[in-house]
């Protein structure tokens, strides 16, 4: 998106428990942006929420679950995200396009390509003009966490957690200049500086 009155359009992205949501925030009052998140931030994405992240097995096979998380998309972008660029405002969105590509394209097997299409499609071609990735160890996430996961993807197995971790660093890799890699370990704190830097360099916000 370019035009002088936009906003700007951050996204948080990072596998579980990397503090992405609550860097997400703090960015967000930061900036005075319109903060909202993925799946989710409508309410007819509360209701897909509901489905995809059910809290066990329900069925959904893998295709579906790209497609309804495409859907989360549309209905946001076009709904909240666009509006807000629209009157100016930046929007921060704890995940976005990156998600489905890392998670159901690189860790479902469907195909970061395929999927970074059809989110491409479902947003009308919405990039980001920030993807700030938040890499934590394991074992930080573990104990961020907290033993088990609460909901069907983060009770999936370590084999989709570490598609994920790679299809992130093979995204950012691929994107240097819209993608900043940023040390999530540390304190709240100190991941808020870094982000805060980063921000500052690439965008002069
Ligand atoms: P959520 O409870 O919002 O927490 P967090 O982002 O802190 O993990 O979980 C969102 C889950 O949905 C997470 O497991 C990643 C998954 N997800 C996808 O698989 N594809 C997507 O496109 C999006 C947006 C999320």
């Amino acid at each position: 998106m370019t035009g002088g009155a936009d906003g700007r359009f951050i996204a948080f992205e990072g596998g579980e428990g990397c503090g992405k949501s609550t860097q997400a925030r703090l960015l967000a009052e930061r900036l005075g942006a319109r903060l909202t998140r993925e799946p989710g931030g409508t309410a007819i994405g509360a209701e897909i929420r509901g489905i995809v992240l059910a809290a066990d097995d329900n069925g959904l096979v893998d295709r579906a679950e790209a497609l309804l998380m495409a859907a989360d998309r549309a209905q946001h972008v076009a709904t909240v995200v666009r509006p807000a660029l629209a009157d100016g405002r930046h929007v921060v969105t704890d995940r976005y396009i990156p998600s489905s590509v890392a998670y159901q394209g690189d860790g479902r097997g469907l195909g970061a390509d395929v999927v970074r299409r059809l989110s491409l499609w479902a947003t009308e071609d919405l990039q980001p003009d920030l993807v700030v990735l938040l890499t934590v160890t394991d074992a930080e996430a573990r104990a961020r966490i907290g033993g088990t996961g609460r909901d069907r993807l983060e009770k999936a197995g370590a084999a989709l957690h570490e598609a994920v971790a790679r299809s992130y660093a093979a995204q950012a890799a691929a994107d240097p200049e819209r993608w900043a890699v940023v040390d999530g370990g540390g304190t709240v704190a100190e991941v808020q500086a870094r982000v805060d830097a980063v921000v500052a360099t690439r965008l002069a916000l």
